[in-house]
């Protein structure tokens, strides 16, 4: 089977617990867009490891691909290679990188700090990293990529493209990056491939790839609440141009949701929650950003938003995590529909200037004042909190193949043997 995995909100939903669970039925783990802006956090007994551009299957040993829709930061990955092998991790053994993934140069990272600066109250407050400019170089098609690192000449050529067109203003050291680049190259070519051959090879092998989805659907540069989105195809739509697998291959979607709704960043958030009671749920579930350390803004889990990110995406099962977090609650409310402007709207319209505006419309919960942390059998649950649940299941008419109930492992209710 081939399975997408994909984070049905604005990122952050707990892909990497879910991956990490579910990557041992599988045969390669694929990470097709994004960079190190994501952050999946991935709890092993005692250890907490975070994730940024390496897939998170990496962590179990099982056969790990960069794609080519991915934009690599080089010190980062090194930095995160080590990481992982002081955790005894073989990453050598296991991770591939497509030769076609983009480089994410020095210059990215300054030219967003300065479009984001100037950008004053409309600021997009991006992770920093440098991932917008870097995919505008790529469809600029003045682009640097990892097999670019192979051949001075042609890396000397491009570079002088690059500067040619775009960051005249910049003071850059040209030959001193040219030489820094080469120097990564030796490191990050000897795990580089061809990675439609590769990735294909396992597809006709009849093996089982996991495609690890980074950010959410609501982040997709296409799908998203653009602007406040991220630069890549961060839904299911991704996959096909980002790791070269053709859509007749993909089994199934599995969307990731909180069982309330997380945003890091600006743009509009209809269902965030004011006051202490967001304070209380950040501080429950740690809401933090993985990547930046940035206090996440907290609100209820949006059903009018979540059917919206099934039809995007085809999800064709869900994964619905963090139970545990609302365990204290009085009540607990869902989006079922919006108002704007006195009107019910007939479906979810991603366009930042109609959300700022909508009026929620929330179905209440009674709270079931239990601990659900660590449940795995759902016969354990709470009736308030399954009720809860089946309503969502019932709303989106989509199967549930599992339920978290704590960062571990072993805190997950898993519905279906995959
Ligand atoms: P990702 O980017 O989608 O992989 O998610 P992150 O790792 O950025 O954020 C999810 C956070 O929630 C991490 O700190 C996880 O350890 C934690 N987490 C995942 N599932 C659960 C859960 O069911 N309950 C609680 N309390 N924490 C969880
Ligand atoms: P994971 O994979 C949550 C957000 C940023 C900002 C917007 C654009 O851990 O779920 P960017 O740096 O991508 O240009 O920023 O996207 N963002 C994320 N939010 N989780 C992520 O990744 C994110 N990656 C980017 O906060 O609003
Ligand atoms: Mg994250």
């Amino acid at each position: 089977m081939n399975l997408v995995v994909i984070g049905a909100q604005w990122g952050d939903e707990g892909k990497g617990k879910v991956i990490d669970i579910l990557s041992k039925k599988f045969h390669l783990v694929v990470r097709f867009q994004g960079g190190e802006n994501a952050g999946h956090t991935v709890i092993t007994g005692e250890k907490k490891i975070i994730l940024h551009t390496i897939p998170s299957g990496i962590i179990r040993g099982i056969p790990s691909l960069i794609g080519n829709g991915v934009v690599i930061h080089p010190p980062t990955l090194l930095e995160e290679i080590k990481a992982l092998e002081e955790n005894g991790i073989d990453v050598r053994r296991y991770l591939k990188i497509s030769r076609n993934a983009h480089i994410v140069l020095p210059i990215h990272r300054e030219a967003e700090r300065i479009s984001e600066e100037r950008r004053k109250g409309r600021k997009i407050g991006t992770t920093g990293k440098g991932i917008g400019p870097a995919y505008e170089d790529k469809y600029g098609r003045r682009g640097i990529r990892v097999g670019d690192l192979e051949r001075k000449e042609i890396l000397k050529e491009k570079l002088e493209v690059l500067f040619s067109e775009k960051y005249m203003d910049f003071e850059v050291e040209r030959e001193e990056l040219l030489d820094q680049l080469l120097e990564y190259g030796e490191y990050i070519l000897p795990l580089s491939v061809d990675s439609v051959h590769y990735i294909n090879f396992f597809i006709k092998e009849g093996k089982n790839i996991l495609f690890e989805g980074a950010q959410g659907t609501l982040l997709d540069i296409d799908f998203g609440t653009y602007p406040y989105v991220t630069s890549s195809n961060s839904s299911a739509a991704g996959v096909s141009s980002g790791a070269g697998v053709s859509p007749r291959f993909i089994d199934e979607v599995l969307g990731i949701t909180k069982l309330y709704t997380t945003r890091v960043g600006a743009g509009p958030f209809p269902t965030e929650i004011r006051g202490s009671l967001q304070e209380f749920i950040r501080g429950k579930g740690g809401e933090f950003g993985a990547t930046t350390g940035r206090p996440r803004r907290c609100g209820w889990l949006d059903l009018f938003a979540l059917k919206y990110s099934a039809t995007v995406n085809g999800i064709s099962a869900l994964a619905l995590m963090k139970l545990d977090v609302l365990d204290e609650l009085d009540e607990i409310k869902v989006a079922v529909q919006y108002k704007h402007r006195g009107s019910i709207m007939e479906s979810y319209l991603p366009d930042p200037y109609i959300l700022e505006e909508v009026e929620p419309v929330y179905r209440t919960f009674k709270g079931w004042k239990k601990s659900t942390r660590g449940v795995s059998d759902i016969k354990d649950l709470p009736v308030e909190a399954k009720d809860y649940i089946n309503f969502i299941k019932d709303f989106l008419e989509i199967d549930v193949w599992l339920i978290s109930t704590g960062p571990s492992r072993e805190e997950t209710i898993i519905l279906k043997d995959i």
